[in-house]
């Protein structure tokens, strides 16, 4: 239990920016502070922290609290464990009361696996700083590796003894649960061990013996896994073996180097992405912090996106030989997917960047790093230019090979700014590399499979300069275009989406009937019709909600969004739509009356979705237009084909809205 004063103290040092500072990097917007969202993979920052109020807010997934909550939040603690984690962090002593055996009792199985973790670290340190066997075999292991003292503590690098068990038994010894050392993988179960049965030491032995270890971290900093390496030369032994996949540990979510690096990351805005652990401290000892590697697996989404989330720029150093070119080309198209700015580097044959390290002098080192990234458009394009000058079937090849890799890029200008580069480069017409871009995306986005064109992603998730976490009447003044009438609906639906209405449905033969549905479905179906979201994100996660429970056969009121389980929605629906809902003058404006029956309660809702429908349009005609003044010559037709279409459109909607008329 941690005293009341010491958990005051706690929240009070612990700066809101300051905290999630520490796991991404925030800008200053106005009196905020703006970042990519943790919780939710975005490319466009929504995520917002207000330092005044001590509170962040995510437009874009509704995620909201202080400091503590985030901790809670990002690194999956319960509360007490991120007080601690925080007052660790500002070196403020808990003077804690001994916890009680029922409390050890409930302490979650998460909790009990990191505590294990935390042990065997300090346990293989301790091994291989004051054991025989620990100094002359894994001491000296890193030493003739050189590495300097400094960097095998701060990597908290270790030994495991030979003896097949000795882990285990001291872990034990330790008090540590057998149960615990098997499930965190620390262990492995013997196959004399019966299922069911309660586990005991002599069911386990050790997984690392008799190799060095190297602690995984997650960015938190707390150790969620090991990888040890083999000692013997051994090609029948595999080289490394790492902690199975936990509930401590994803593997798809670590990245090894991170925890340390982050800051150097965020300072020089900039990360270098290498192969393996020792890359990683190598770097380290030649005064490169800013480096991360994926370790084990190949690089995935969730790991750029964790990347992402300190910096857009990334380096990728990769041996010289094949399989280091095979894997960097792997990583490549998933990085520039994800919006990162991609470089490369490539070391001599031969060589990563830790035995380059060992052949030069941290001078040498660095200048090679500086001097030798290339931004990995333009190097393959003149690569390949080179290597394909009187092939053209070849040439060919390689033109699609590169406008694949453009045409994942999401941000349009950085596109197109590499269309024009690699086409001068490869000294080709921009405009037909640029028809092969678009070409290749309009694939991809009918298909779907750009993993990008979700209408969450697309919809502007931009938050207000000034957020406010329970008083809402900031809303009002929000610019977004489009804020009133998508309340509008949202009232309509959440007071009176269970009225019966009667509309016309087609058949498959063209004849109609008529269809009694409820006015919430009838509303979801125009939306759904013209594919058409909410811009203001709070609106859209209602909207969400409201989908969510409908698929569930439940029509949601007001009673269900006021004790929403997400607090934003809660107060937004508290704050917007009930204290206004009795008969605001916008009700009588629309024509809707709360006693009013039931046929003008339709028809002020479809006068509400067609002007919302018109405004979106002529919005969509003003922005072509706009389009139309710097566009090329070659684009000009088609923007004024769409600029038309758009505009039959809109006369279509502005008919239908004539024709309804409201009492
Ligand atoms: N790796 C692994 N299992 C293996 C081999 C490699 O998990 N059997 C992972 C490790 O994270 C390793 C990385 O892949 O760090 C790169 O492998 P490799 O280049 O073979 O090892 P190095 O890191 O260069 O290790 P060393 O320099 O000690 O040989
Ligand atoms: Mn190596």
């Amino acid at each position: 239990m941690i005293p009341r004063n010491t958990v005051d103290k706690i929240i009070e040092t612990a700066h809101v920016e300051e905290v999630v500072g520490e796991f991404i990097t925030l800008k200053k917007r106005g009196a905020n502070l703006l970042g990519l969202c943790p919780f939710h993979g975005e490319k466009t920052p929504s995520f917002t922290v207000s330092p005044v109020k001590g509170i962040y807010k995510c437009f874009g997934c509704g995620k909201a609290g202080n400091s503590v909550n985030f901790v809670m939040d990002h690194l999956q603690l319960s509360y007490p464990e991120a007080l601690k984690w925080l007052a660790k962090k500002y070196n403020i002593e808990v003077v804690e009361r001994e916890i009680t055996p029922e409390e050890r009792e409930q302490q979650t199985e998460r909790a009990s696996m990191l505590i294990v973790m935390q042990y065997a670290q300090r346990y293989f340190t301790e091994t291989m700083m004051s054991t025989d066997e620990g100094k002359s075999i894994g001491l000296g292991y890193f030493k003739e590796r050189s590495l300097r003292d400094d960097i095998i503590q701060k990597f908290q690098l270790g030994y495991s003894l030979e003896e097949r068990n000795a882990f285990t038994i001291a872990a034990v010894k330790g008090g540590y649960m057998p149960k615990y050392l098997a499930k965190t993988g620390m262990s492995i179960l013997s196959n004399r061990y019966v299922e069911g049965k309660e586990i005991t030491q002599s069911d386990l032995f050790d997984r690392y013996a008799g190799r060095v270890m190297f602690p995984i971290q997650d960015d938190g900093g707390r150790v969620v896994a090991f990888g040890g390496r083999t000692l013997s030369s051994d090609k029948k032994t595999a080289k490394y073996i790492n902690s199975p996949e936990t509930e401590i540990y994803n593997k798809s979510k670590i990245l090894y180097g991170l925890w340390l690096g982050k800051k150097a990351i965020q300072d020089k805005d900039s990360c270098y992405l290498v192969e393996g652990y020792m890359d990683v401290i190598a770097m380290h000892q030649a005064g490169i912090e800013n480096v991360v590697a994926s370790s084990g697996t190949s690089l995935t989404v969730d790991q750029i996106k964790s990347i992402h989330r300190f910096t857009k720029n990334i380096v990728v150093l990769y041996d010289g030989d094949e399989a280091g070119q095979k894997a960097s080309n792997r990583a490549i198209p998933l990085l520039l997917e994800e919006g990162m700015n991609v470089k490369l580097l490539q070391f001599p044959a031969n060589d990563d960047p830790d035995s380059y390290s060992r052949k030069v002098t941290i001078q040498e080192f660095q200048d090679y790093i500086e001097n030798n990234v290339t931004d990995f458009l333009y190097f393959k394009a003149k690569k390949l230019k080179n290597e394909t000058k009187n092939d053209p079937i070849k040439r060919a090849g390689v033109i699609k090979d590169i406008v694949e890799n453009i045409a994942v890029i999401p941000d349009n200008i950085i596109r197109s700014i590499y269309v024009k580069e690699c086409s001068h480069i490869m000294e080709m017409e921009e405009s037909v590399l640029q028809q092969e871009v678009n070409k290749i995306r309009r694939k991809t986005q009918s298909k779907g499979t750009s993993g990008t064109s979700t209408y969450s992603e697309q919809a502007p998730t931009a938050p207000p300069e000034n957020f406010e976490l329970i008083e809402t009447e900031t809303q009002e003044k929000e610019n977004f275009l489009f804020d009133s009438e998508e309340r509008e609906l949202l009232r309509i639906m959440l007071t009176h989406g269970k009225a019966l209405i009667t509309i016309d449905a087609e058949d498959e033969d063209d004849t109609s009937h008529e269809l009694e549905i409820t006015l919430g479905e009838f509303v979801l179906f125009e939306l759904w019709r013209d594919e058409i979201g909410f811009e203001n994100p709070i609106h859209q996660t209602v909207l969400d909600e409201y989908v969510k429970e409908v698929s569930n056969q439940r029509l949601p009121d007001i009673q269900y969004f006021s004790a929403s389980q997400n607090p934003l929605v809660s107060s937004f629906v508290i704050n917007n739509i009930i204290s206004n809902y009795e008969l605001s003058s916008k009700w009588a404006h629309f024509g809707v009356h709360v006693n009013q029956e039931i046929n003008n309660i339709k028809k002020g809702t479809q006068h509400l979705l067609y002007s919302l429908k018109e405004k979106k349009l002529h919005s969509y005609i003003s922005e072509k237009q706009e389009l139309l003044k710097t566009a090329k010559d070659e684009e000009i037709e088609a923007i004024q084909k769409e600029i038309m279409h758009l505009t039959q459109l809109k006369s279509r909607v502005n008919k239908l809205l004539g024709r309804i008329i409201v009492k």
